[in-house]
C-alpha cells in the first residue's frame, strides 16, 4: 500500500514537473486570450473578438466537461515581441492549457514556435495569411485564410464586364498573398490588371495613389485593407473625387468591414466585395450572435473579426466536449480535425487537411437596411478552402 502511494506520488510529480498534470486533475482550463486591444488595431480586432468570446459564454456558460473557463486576456498592442513575451509567460508561469486570439499575422507567426516547442493548442481567430497554420502543428484557424474570397469575386468581376483593374492592397503579408491570387486568377479570366499597388500598414495614405488610379480610368479598383481601416480608405476615395469617376470599387470584405461601414455614410453604397461573415446573414444562428453581441458592446454590432472570436471559442467547448477536457496539443487537434458546424456566418468546417477553415464565401452589395448600411448578400460559392494552399499541391 505503502508502496503504491509512493510511486503514485512520483508519477504524478514527474507530470507535474513536465507540466503535463492529466486532464482529470484539473479544475479550470486557462485559455490565454492575446489580443491588440490598444493601438489601431484595437477596436475592429482586439475588442471584436474579446466581446464575441464574452457573449458567446454569456449564452453557453464557463463550464465545460465538468471544468471552469478561465480567460486570461492580455494586450499585444499590436507588436510581434510583446506576443512572444506574452505567450511565453502565459505558457510558463500561467500554465495555460490553450493559446488563442492572435489579431495580425506577424503576431500569430510569433507565438506558432512557442505552440509548436510546448504543443499547446493555438487558436488563430483572426489573423489570414494562408502560411499562419503551416508554423505549428497544434495551430486551428477560425478566422479566414485571406485570398479565399477571390476567386468567387474574380468569377463576378469578369461576368459583370470589368476588364480593366487595379489593385491596391496593404503591404503585409495578407495583402501579398491576396494580390498574388488576384493577378493569378483575374488574369487566367481574361482581365488586365493594369497596376499592382501596395501602401503601407502604418500611418497609410491612399491620397497620392487615389489621384493615380483616378487618372488611368480602370474598369474597377479592387481593394485590400485590413480590418477598421476602411474608414481612412474610403475618406481619401470620396475626396478625391472616386466615387463619381465611374470606377467600381470592388474589394474583400475587410474593406467595408461591419464594424467602420455605418460610419462610412452613403458613398459606400454599390461598393461589392466577397467575403464569409455579414452581420446582415440571414439564419437564426446570426440573429443569436448578433443579438449577444449587442448586449455585451452596448449596442455594437459584430465584424468579420467578431465571428472569428466567437467560432474560436465554439471549437475549443466543442473539442473539450469530445476529448472529456483534455487539452494536451495532439488530443485537442485530432478532436478538431474536420469538426463541423453551423456558425453565425454559415456552414463552416476545420480541413483535416490544413487545419484551416472550409467556408462559404458570400458575394455582397453595400444596401441600406432601413436606416443602416449593410453587406447584403447576393450569392454564394459553397465550400470554398485557401487558393494559395491548393496550387502548393
Ligand atoms: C492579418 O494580419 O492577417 C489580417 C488582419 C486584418 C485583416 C485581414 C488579415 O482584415
Amino acid at each position: 500500500m505503502l508502496r503504491r502511494q509512493v510511486l503514485v506520488g512520483a508519477g504524478l510529480a514527474a507530470l507535474m514537473a513536465c507540466g503535463a498534470l492529466p486532464a482529470a486533475a484539473q479544475e479550470t482550463i486557462k485559455i490565454g486570450l492575446v489580443l491588440p486591444m490598444t493601438g489601431p488595431f484595437g477596436p475592429n480586432t482586439g475588442h471584436q473578438i474579446n466581446n464575441a468570446i464574452k457573449a458567446y459564454m454569456a449564452q453557453n456558460g464557463d463550464t465545460v466537461a465538468g471544468k471552469k473557463i478561465e480567460i486570461i486576456l492580455k494586450d499585444d498592442g499590436n507588436v510581434a515581441d510583446t506576443t512572444k513575451r506574452l505567450v511565453q509567460e502565459l505558457i510558463v508561469n500561467d500554465k495555460v492549457n490553450i493559446i488563442a486570439g492572435f489579431g495580425l499575422t506577424p503576431l500569430a507567426l510569433a507565438a506558432a514556435p512557442l505552440s509548436a516547442e510546448a504543443k499547446v493548442p493555438q487558436i488563430v481567430m483572426a489573423a489570414a495569411t494562408s502560411i499562419i497554420t503551416e508554423r505549428s502543428p497544434y495551430i486551428v484557424r477560425t478566422s479566414f485564410p485571406a485570398a479565399q474570397p477571390i476567386p468567387p469575386l474574380v468569377d463576378w468581376a469578369v461576368k459583370n464586364n470589368i476588364k480593366k483593374t487595379i489593385s491596391l492592397v496593404a503591404d503585409f503579408a495578407p495583402g501579398h498573398d491576396i494580390e498574388k491570387a488576384f493577378e493569378e486568377f483575374y488574369t487566367k479570366a481574361g482581365g488586365n490588371l493594369m497596376e499592382k499597388v501596395r501602401i503601407p500598414l502604418r500611418n497609410p495614405d491612399f491620397s497620392p495613389f487615389l489621384q493615380r488610379i483616378a487618372d488611368a480610368k480602370p474598369d474597377a479598383l479592387f481593394v485590400f485593407v485590413p480590418a477598421g481601416m476602411g474608414a481612412q480608405f474610403m475618406k481619401q476615395f470620396v475626396e478625391r473625387g472616386l466615387d463619381k469617376s465611374g470606377i467600381k470599387l470592388i474589394g474583400t470584405g475587410d474593406v467595408t468591414d461591419d464594424d467602420v461601414l455605418p460610419g462610412m455614410g452613403d458613398v459606400a453604397l454599390g461598393v461589392i466585395t466577397a467575403h464569409h461573415y455579414s452581420a446582415n446573414h440571414q439564419s437564426p444562428e446570426n440573429k443569436v450572435f448578433t443579438e449577444g453581441y449587442a448586449k455585451v458592446s452596448n449596442g455594437g454590432r459584430p465584424n468579420f473579426m467578431g465571428v472569428g472570436g466567437y467560432d474560436g471559442i465554439h471549437l475549443i467547448y466543442e473539442v473539450l466536449k469530445k476529448t472529456g477536457g483534455k487539452t494536451d496539443g495532439d488530443t485537442f487537434v485530432a478532436a478538431a480535425k474536420g469538426m463541423k458546424w453551423t456558425s453565425p456566418r454559415g456552414p463552416m468546417q476545420i480541413d483535416p487537411e490544413t487545419r484551416d477553415v472550409i467556408q462559404n464565401v458570400y458575394i455582397r452589395e453595400v444596401k441600406k437596411v432601413g436606416d443602416a448600411l449593410y453587406n447584403v448578400e447576393f450569392s454564394t460559392t459553397e465550400n470554398t478552402k485557401d487558393p494559395v494552399k491548393a496550387a502548393k499541391k
